[in-house]
């Protein structure tokens, strides 16, 4: 797949396995800004870039159609030094029946440099279109319910399907699903300059 780069200076590409210590990079970075006061401290001070790194590199390496990841790399040096990849995401089959939509959306974080520029829209888009050409129609995302970004979900259409209680870090926390039944719309929101 081709890489989107212009007018934004901000590349959204497939990631790749050497991709995997920038997007821990961007992991550890972004739960730290967007978890305090979600999940207990002790687990955000304990992230460490290693272990994320290792997970990183096998999604971006499984390489299935309709699963994967996608990376926001800043070329242009819009926000950080040239080549620093500023935002991650990945997708795939559902890992709990949300009605009968048969993808998920299982990861989206950005640097906090990078938030209000359309690169979590342009992640979304693309991983709605790459699970489109797997014949994936229709997705849902977890959201912990006291997130803020959840309402970034809303602002893209997904439809709150569902809440559910978890245990996570030693604590009880809930969250909610929103789902796309047609994908279709959500990959079109990265058309003009940038449709490949
Ligand atoms: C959620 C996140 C990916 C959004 O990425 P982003 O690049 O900042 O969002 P965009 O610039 O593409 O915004 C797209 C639209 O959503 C809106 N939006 C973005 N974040 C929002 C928020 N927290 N609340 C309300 N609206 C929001 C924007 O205003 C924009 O609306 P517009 O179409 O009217 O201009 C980013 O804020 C992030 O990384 N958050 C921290 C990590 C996180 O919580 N991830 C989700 C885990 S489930």
């Amino acid at each position: 797949m081709t890489d989107s780069a212009f007018p934004s200076g901000i590349a959204i590409r497939e990631a790749r396995a050497d991709d995997a210590p920038g997007m821990a990079r961007v992991h550890v970075q972004s739960w730290r800004s967007t978890y305090p006061g979600l999940i207990p401290a002790q687990f955000l001070v304990n992230l460490a870039e290693a272990p994320a790194a290792r997970r990183w590199a096998s999604i971006a390496e499984a390489r299935a159609p309709g699963q994967g990841a996608l990376v926001a790399v800043d070329v242009a040096g819009v926000v950080a030094a040239p080549g620093t990849i500023v935002g991650i995401s990945s997708f795939g089959t559902r890992r709990v029946a949300v009605q009968d939509h048969a993808g998920e959306f299982h990861a989206l974080y950005l640097l906090d440099d990078a938030k209000g520029r359309g690169i979590g829209r342009r992640l979304m888009a693309g991983m709605a279109d790459r699970m489109l050409a797997a014949g994936i129609r229709s997705a849902v995302v977890w959201c912990l319910r006291d997130n803020p970004s959840r309402w970034f979900y809303e602002r893209l259409g997904g439809i709150r399907l569902a809440e559910r209680p978890i245990r996570f870090a030693a604590a009880d926390l809930v969250e909610i699903a929103y789902g796309w039944r047609d994908l279709t719309p959500l990959a079109r929101l990265s058309a003009g300059p940038e449709v490949r």
